[in-house]
């Protein structure tokens, strides 16, 4: 068993949910990349991007990814676009495996629907969907090449996935 399991993934994917689950399956710790920034800064991911904007929120990501020790035994959700920094990827890899959590953009504008958590996603019906089209377009390519394994989510709920996941990590 990797000493982190590292969740990568779209928003909506699961990571969180999927993770704090495995967590306590494992009886491993759970770490949140944004509960992290969210300490850091003292403030909710809406704050951060409206007050100081996305490239200030990445440097905070950047910082709290990088402060993670490399004898941390944990299951990591991390936000979705953390892994778009080169950096960021080396630095997950040096702490165990990467498993990408996939589900096509319908599932996830369904999963993050009514939440108004996520900036990069402030629009309702087909603009979110749009939206997520053209993240995931620019993004995949990044999180099929840094993961060790992937599973496709659409079918699953996060019982189901922990328990594909046990296999696999
Ligand atoms: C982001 C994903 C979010 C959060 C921020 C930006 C992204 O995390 O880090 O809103 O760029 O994909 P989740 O993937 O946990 O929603």
């Amino acid at each position: 068993m990797a000493d982190c399991i590292i969740l990568i993934g779209f928003m909506g994917a699961g990571k969180s949910t999927v993770g704090k689950l495995l967590a306590s399956r494992l009886q491993y710790e759970f770490l949140d990349t944004d509960e992290l920034i969210k300490e850091k800064f003292k403030m909710s991911i809406p704050e951060i991007f409206e007050k100081f904007g996305e490239e200030y929120f990445r440097k905070g990501e950047k910082e709290v990814i990088k402060s993670i020790p490399l004898d941390t035994k944990a299951v990591i959700a991390c936000g979705g676009g953390s892994v778009i920094d080169p950096d960021n990827v080396e630095c997950l890899k040096k702490l165990g495996k990467i498993i990408y959590l996939k589900a096509k953009p319908e599932t996830l504008a369904m999963r993050v629907s009514g939440n108004h958590d996520r900036p990069l996603l402030e629009s309702d019906g087909q603009a979110v969907i749009d939206k997520i089209i053209s993240l995931i377009e620019k993004r995949e390519k990044i999180y099929s090449e840094c993961c060790d394994e992937s599973i496709d989510t659409d079918e699953y709920n996060a019982k189901k996935t922990v328990e594909i996941l046990i296999g696999i990590v």
